[in-house]
């Protein structure tokens, strides 16, 4: 098992990775390493770079230089925005420079066209429900012990991969006797498509499916 790395200019940032990270045993052998994003860049040959809420805090010759040293050290690439149209349009920059390195996208998207959603009327997000400490509480002025984080991101693999054949892009619409799930297909294109009791298993198995679900459930 290899040890991760963490990478980061700001020590108070690794100081408080480092706190949380002492309760989890798994990451005790983690290494934090103070380091500037930029065009000097360089990451060690690894299996897997994350990139999350990051992009939004560089400039556009750093989001590159960053996705280019991502892609040439690692087997895979996860990258991760906030879920807005800004968050999701440095999603799609940060794909399309994946593929030209010879990338081949995993998640979410089925295929790796060109997004079928039209610039401008849409962003492509995924929501993670996070628990909330007080103190986050206290801060955001909120109540309910949890949030729903909105996210953008993509995965991509050097090595050939088979995506899902369609992915849950919104909230499904659970209605009496059906589900509407809309769906990004391979074609690639978006549909809604609904799921009726006459559909047996399948409508089962939509009534258990998630924004952000493959469909159909693997296996089914
Ligand atoms: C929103 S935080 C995300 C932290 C962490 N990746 C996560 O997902 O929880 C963004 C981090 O990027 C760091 N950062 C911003 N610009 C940077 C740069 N040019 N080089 C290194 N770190 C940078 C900031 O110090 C901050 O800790």
């Amino acid at each position: 098992e290899r040890p991760v790395t963490v990478l980061d200019w700001a020590e108070p940032a690794l100081a408080l990775g480092r706190e949380l990270a002492a309760a989890n045993p798994a990451l005790r052998d983690t290494r934090w390493h103070r380091s500037r994003i930029g065009a000097a860049l360089t990451i060690e040959s690894t299996d897997l770079v994350t990139v999350s809420y990051v992009l939004n805090e560089l400039t556009a010759p750093d989001r590159a230089a960053l996705v280019d040293a991502a892609a040439h050290a690692a087997q895979a690439v996860v990258i991760v925005e906030p879920g807005t149209p800004d968050g999701y349009a440095r999603v799609i920059e940060a794909r399309d420079r994946l593929i030209s390195a010879g990338f081949h996208v995993a998640a979410p998207c089925p295929h790796g066209a060109a997004c079928p959603i039209a610039p401008g009327t849409d962003w492509c997000h995924f929501s993670a429900r996070v628990s909330r400490s007080s103190l986050h509480r206290q801060v955001k002025g909120g109540s309910l012990a949890y949030e729903d984080e909105k996210f953008s991101y993509v995965a991509a693999t050097r090595l050939p991969v088979d995506p899902a054949p369609a992915r849950v892009v919104r909230k499904p619409q659970i209605r009496k006797g059906q589900v509407l799930l809309d769906l990004c297909e391979k074609d690639p294109a978006l549909r809604r498509t609904t799921v009726t009791k006459r559909h047996g298993d399948l409508y089962r198995a939509a009534r258990d499916t998630d924004w952000g679900d493959p469909w159909p459930p693997a296996g089914g």
